[in-house]
């Protein structure tokens, strides 16, 4: 079965990225100018193939920054336009909006793509679920009882951040959410235990379980925050926390995927293999594959399992974890434990 075609739009994660994939060392404020001077292209095109079905699909480049999306916002919407006028010209019918070209899309908080004749994805619906499950077999793994510990989510009010915090309301103790500002701002409704903070590492070094999710140009806190035996799930996109190399601790990549084939786009984009790709654009291809980009929420984790998709395992940059990391965390969360008494 044919499915719809459909675009990803993605962007590199920051300039060293960016240098890395033109293959040069362009000093900074010339790349910073190439890349505000070039419009979005078509970097990749591919054929997805999984059980029951194929899809074409195309990657997009949007040639900015996560710093420029805080500093430029119109002229990074005024791109992300344009790529999703030229995913239409080259015949997709669904485009997923990857990394910050979500955020470049509401500026203020409002969605200026009004006026598109494109069904759209932000992914986060599978991005979330895919991140909260990865916490849950993670914690099996140390020893960690949900329903007694706290986790913090940081830019818990965000897309992904506070869908984290619903599938994990009412399941663990306490959850603390954070933002850059939270004057006049409130829990969402409906959450159970949850508290803002504006700290992120006041949150990070109280939790069991952090789960990153902020839209920041660069790491918010460190592994040197977290509490021995944590966990911790860094969904960011550049990532949100510097890893410092503990090893009493679990930090991995979240909210990857498996697709059912291996996608080489002749480019890095940020993961450790071709194995892999970002739950953003597993749902995109989901979508795409069951030709409907109305896919109720109820029928998208089962359509994800159908068409050969899988949860990515835990990655720790480019290395696999092992029972060796869980055991380690198990151990100092233990032995923090008897610390206390
Ligand atoms: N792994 C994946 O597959 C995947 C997929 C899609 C997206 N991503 C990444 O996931 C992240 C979130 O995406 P999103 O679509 O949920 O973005 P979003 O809706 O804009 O939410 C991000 C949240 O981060 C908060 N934030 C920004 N700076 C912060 C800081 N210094 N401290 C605390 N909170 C901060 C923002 O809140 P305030 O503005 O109120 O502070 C905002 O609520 C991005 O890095 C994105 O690139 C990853």
């Amino acid at each position: 079965l044919k499915g719809i075609p459909f675009a990803l739009l993605g962007h590199p994660a920051d300039l060293a990225h960016a240098n890395a994939v033109i293959g040069r060392r362009v000093p900074e404020p010339l790349l910073l100018k190439l890349l505000e001077w070039t419009p979005p292209f078509v970097m990749a095109e591919f054929e997805l193939a999984a059980p029951s079905g194929t899809a074409r699909g195309i990657y997009i480049t949007c040639p900015f920054v996560p710093e420029t999306v805080r500093e430029q916002p119109f002229g990074c919407l005024a791109k992300v336009r344009q790529a999703c006028r030229l995913a239409q010209q080259r015949g997709a019918r669904l485009v997923c909006l990857g990394g910050f070209t979500s955020v470049a899309a509401r500026p203020r908080g409002r969605s200026r793509l009004d006026g598109l004749c494109l069904p759209y994805t932000t992914g986060s619906r599978l991005t979330a679920a895919l991140a909260v499950d990865a916490c849950i077999e993670a914690a099996e793994l140390v020893g960690l009882s949900l329903p007694g510990s706290t986790v913090a989510i940081l830019g818990g009010l965000g897309e992904i951040g506070s869908r984290c915090a619903g599938l994990l309301s009412g399941r663990v103790a306490r959850l603390f959410l954070t933002a850059r500002r939270v004057q006049r701002r409130h829990v969402p409704e409906g959450l159970v235990g949850a508290r803002l903070l504006a700290d992120n590492e006041l949150a990070a070094a109280q939790a069991d379980i952090v789960i990153a999710t902020a839209a920041a140009p660069g790491p918010l806190v460190s592994t040197e925050h977290l509490r021995p035996g944590a966990i911790c799930c860094d969904v960011g996109y550049p990532v949100n926390v510097a890893d410092s190399g503990r090893d009493d601790v679990v930090i991995f990549r979240g909210g990857l995927a498996r697709p059912p084939q291996p996608l080489d786009f002749g480019f890095d984009i940020g993961l450790p293999h071709s194995g892999l790709t970002y739950g953003c654009f597993a749902e995109a291809m989901v979508l795409a594959l069951e030709g409907n980009p109305a896919l109720p929420a109820a029928e998208l984790e089962a359509a994800f399992r159908a068409r050969g998709f899988r949860p990515a395992g835990f990655w720790r940059g480019a290395r696999e974890l092992t029972s060796d990391d869980f055991a380690r965390a198990a151990a100092a969360r233990q032995g923090a434990r008897e610390g206390w008494l």
